[in-house]
């Protein structure tokens, strides 16, 4: 069975989804052993909560220290024995000895098509707002593994969708995730909750 931990700052709709196809069967041999927010009022931790899924909050402002929270972040996680650490809207720069702790089994769900609007400062609404600035025909969600740097590591899944005339931020970001990233996301983890994605 692959133990699936979930990170997540805010709504968590990814979350939601990942629930909803465990519970339909559709992950494979998965569970979803812990939900891990940096914010106490994101309502993911709610979504979590009404699953029957623990849900941890582990905040950088109750810490003095950067390095502090990125302890307590590390044993959150080590309690839970993850397999695979889904990261579904975590807005945290992932501490290097997480990285390191558990290389190849941490996966990001971005809502654009890499190498597109990604990076440094490209997060949430900021990634749909470049993407109309610049006048993009196409977009779409990428789930890639994580690695030292800022969605560069490798690819697993892609979905593109298309950018409506007149669309806003708002409306092209539900778009975004209602075509891709629901989709792609929780396909992510059954391929490798299959065996069928594996790193090094
Ligand atoms: C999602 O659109 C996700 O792709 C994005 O944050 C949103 C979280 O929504 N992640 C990033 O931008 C990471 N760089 P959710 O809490 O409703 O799942």
């Amino acid at each position: 069975m692959l133990r699936v931990l979930v990170c997540v700052s805010g709504g968590g709709t990814n979350l939601q989804a990942i629930i909803d196809a465990e519970k339909a069967g559709n992950l494979g041999d998965t569970k979803i052993v812990r939900v891990i927010s940096n914010n106490p009022g994101a309502y993911a931790l709610e979504r979590a909560k009404a699953a029957g899924i623990e849900g941890v909050c582990v905040s950088s402002k109750e810490y003095e220290k950067r390095e502090e929270f990125h302890k307590a972040l590390l044993a959150a996680i080590n309690e839970a024995k993850p397999d695979l650490i889904v990261l579904a809207g975590f807005l945290v720069v992932i501490p290097k000895e997480v990285i390191s702790t558990y290389r190849n089994r941490i996966i990001n769900i971005h809502p654009s098509l890499i190498p597109s609007f990604c990076g440094t400062g490209y997060y949430g609404l900021k990634v749909h707002e470049a993407a109309l600035e610049r006048g993009v025909k196409i977009t779409g969600a990428t789930v890639h593994f994580v690695d030292e740097g800022t969605d560069t590591g490798p690819i697993i899944l892609q979905k593109a969708v298309e950018v409506k005339e007149g669309d806003t931020p708002k409306e092209l970001q539900l778009r975004v995730m209602q075509e891709a990233e629901w989709v792609i996301l929780p396909a992510a983890i059954k391929l490798i909750a299959d065996g069928k994605v594996t790193l090094g």
